[in-house]
C-alpha cells in the first residue's frame, strides 16, 4: 500500500457535471473514502467566469486553469469543460505533468483519444472517460473488461437523449420536429443551439469512442456516415406505426471485410420486437451482439448532472484505488487507424415515401426501376392524396439491398415523369427483411 494521505483533485469546469461531481463527493464522502482507502481532497476548481455565483468555498475557484494542470500537489484532474479548446491542451499538460485524468468529453476522446491514451500509458497514468458515452450508464468498462473476449458482431446505440426525447414526442403526439424542439429547449432538454445533437455530431463522437473500445482502434471520425434528424417529418411516424416500427436516431457499427468496420449515424426504422425500440424519452441505450454473450443491452439515463457525476466519481475511485496499489489500471485498448467502409457498401432494408401522379402504369414504371437496381419489395402502402389534382402517395419497404443500388434507384425514380417527389427515405434495421 502507498502512504497516500489523500487523493488531491483539481476540477476543470464546474457546470452541470462539475457541480454534480462536487455534490456527490460531499454527500458520499464516507463511502468514497472507504472505497479508495483515503479521502478525496478538492484542491482547486477552474472555471471561466469568476463573477457567477456558486455554492462553494470561493477560495477554491480560479479562472487560471493552467495553474491547476501545473500544480505539483494535484494527483488527478477532472476535465469537465467539454469541446476541444482549451480542454485538449489542459488534458495534455496534466498528463505530461504526471497527473491522471478523468474526462466526460466525447468530442475530445473521439478526435484525440488515441494520442491522449498513448500519453497516459507512457506516463503510467490513468485516463478514464466512462462519462463520455451514455452519461451514468456503465458502458466503457463492461465492454472493455467483461465482454472483451467476444467478437462484437454489431453494436447499436441510442446515444443522444435530446434526439430520443424529440423523436419520442413526435411519435406520441404526431407533432412536427420544430414544435417539439422549441418545447424541448424551453424545458431544458435541448440546447439553444441544437446543431450538435440534432445533426448527429454528438452521437457520432460517442459512436467513435464505443467503436474504439469494442474494436481496439479509433476510426477517423470523417469515416463515420452521419445524418441527423432535422429532415424528419411527422408523416414518417404514421407510416412507421402502420408498418410496425419506431423511428430512432441510432449509431451503428459492425465489422465488415478486410478488418474494416462500417459505422453510421442516422434516423432508423427499428422493429417493435427489437429491445432498443422501447427506449424512450431522454434515456440512452446500447445494444450489442457478441459471438459468445449473444444479445445484451445497457440502458438508463444518458445525461444530467447526477447520473453523469456517478460515472465520473466511479472513474475517480478507480484512479484512487490504482494509486493505492501503486500502479495505473489496465490500459484501455485505444489504438489508431481503424479503417471504415463506405456507406455505399451497406446492406440494409429501406423505407421510401414518394408522391406520384395518380394515373395508370405508374406502379409498373416504378417496379421496373427497382428491378433494374435489384431492389425487391417487402411491403407497400398506397393512397390518393388529392383526387382532383390526381396526386397519390406510395410508401415502400424494401428487402435488404445495397445502399448504392437503392440510391441509384432513387436517382432513376426522380427521372420518371410520373414521380412528383421523393418525400423521404430511411434505413430499416430489421433482420427479417
Ligand atoms: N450535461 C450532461 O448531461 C453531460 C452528460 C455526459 C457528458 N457531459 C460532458 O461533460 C462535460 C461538461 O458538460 P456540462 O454539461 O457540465 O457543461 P457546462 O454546464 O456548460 O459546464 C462547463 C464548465 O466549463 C467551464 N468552461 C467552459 N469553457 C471554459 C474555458 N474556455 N475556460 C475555463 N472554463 C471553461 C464553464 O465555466 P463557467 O461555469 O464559468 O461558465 C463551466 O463551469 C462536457 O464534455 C459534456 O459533453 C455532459
Amino acid at each position: 500500500m502507498s502512504q497516500q494521505k489523500s487523493l488531491r483533485v483539481g476540477f476543470l469546469g464546474f457546470g452541470t457535471v462539475g457541480s454534480g461531481v462536487f455534490r456527490m463527493l460531499q454527500d458520499n464522502y464516507a463511502a468514497v473514502t472507504d472505497r479508495i482507502g483515503f479521502p478525496v481532497e478538492i484542491v482547486k476548481i477552474g472555471i471561466r467566469d469568476l463573477s457567477k455565483s456558486r455554492d462553494v468555498d470561493q477560495s477554491l475557484l480560479t479562472d487560471d486553469l493552467e495553474s491547476i494542470v501545473n500544480d505539483p500537489s494535484i494527483d488527478v484532474v477532472l476535465e469537465l469543460i467539454g469541446g476541444i479548446d482549451p480542454a485538449e491542451k489542459l488534458v495534455e499538460t496534466a498528463l505530461l505533468n504526471k497527473k491522471s485524468v478523468v474526462t466526460a468529453n466525447k468530442e475530445l476522446m473521439a478526435k484525440q483519444g488515441s494520442r491522449l491514451v498513448h500519453l497516459a500509458k507512457e506516463g503510467q497514468l490513468d485516463l478514464h472517460f466512462e462519462a463520455a458515452v451514455g452519461g451514468g450508464i456503465p458502458l466503457i468498462q463492461p465492454i472493455k473488461h467483461q465482454l472483451s473476449g467476444n467478437d462484437v458482431l454489431k453494436l447499436i446505440g441510442i446515444l443522444n437523449g435530446t434526439c430520443n426525447y424529440i423523436l419520442t414526442r413526435m411519435d406520441l403526439e404526431g407533432s412536427d420536429l420544430a414544435e417539439v424542439l422549441k418545447d424541448a429547449q424551453a424545458l431544458g432538454f435541448a440546447e439553444a443551439d441544437p446543431t450538435n445533437d440534432v445533426e448527429g455530431f454528438d452521437t457520432l463522437y460517442k459512436l467513435a469512442v464505443l467503436t474504439a473500445i469494442a474494436y481496439g482502434k479509433l476510426p477517423d471520425v470523417s469515416g463515420i456516415y452521419r445524418q441527423g434528424i432535422s429532415g424528419l417529418k411527422s408523416e414518417e411516424f404514421k407510416y412507421a406505426e402502420i408498418l410496425g416500427y419506431k423511428i430512432k436516431l441510432l449509431g451503428i457499427v459492425e465489422p465488415v471485410a478486410d478488418g474494416k468496420v462500417l459505422a453510421r449515424v442516422h434516423p432508423t426504422f427499428v422493429p417493435l420486437s427489437h429491445p432498443i425500440s422501447s427506449v424512450n424519452g431522454v434515456n440512452n441505450a446500447v445494444w450489442l451482439h457478441g459471438d459468445f454473450v449473444g444479445d445484451i443491452m445497457f440502458s438508463g439515463k444518458g445525461a444530467g448532472g447526477d447520473p453523469t457525476a456517478s460515472a465520473v466519481v466511479g472513474d475517480l475511485i478507480d484512479v484512487g484505488r490504482n494509486m493505492a496499489a501503486n500502479g495505473p489500471g489496465s490500459a484501455i485498448p485505444f489504438g489508431v487507424g481503424l479503417e471504415t467502409e463506405s456507406i455505399n457498401e451497406l446492406s440494409s432494408g429501406y423505407y421510401l415515401r414518394i408522391r406520384v401522379n395518380d394515373q395508370p402504369k405508374v406502379l409498373g414504371e416504378i417496379a421496373m426501376v427497382f428491378g433494374e437496381q435489384e431492389v425487391s419489395l417487402s411491403a407497400m402502402e398506397m393512397k390518393v392524396l388529392d383526387p382532383l389534382a390526381k396526386v397519390g402517395e406510395i410508401v415502400f419497404l424494401t428487402h435488404k439491398c445495397k445502399e448504392k443500388n437503392f440510391q441509384q434507384a432513387i436517382t432513376e425514380l426522380k427521372k420518371l415523369a410520373s414521380v412528383r417527389s421523393i418525400e423521404a427515405f430511411l434505413r430499416v434495421e430489421d433482420d427479417r427483411l
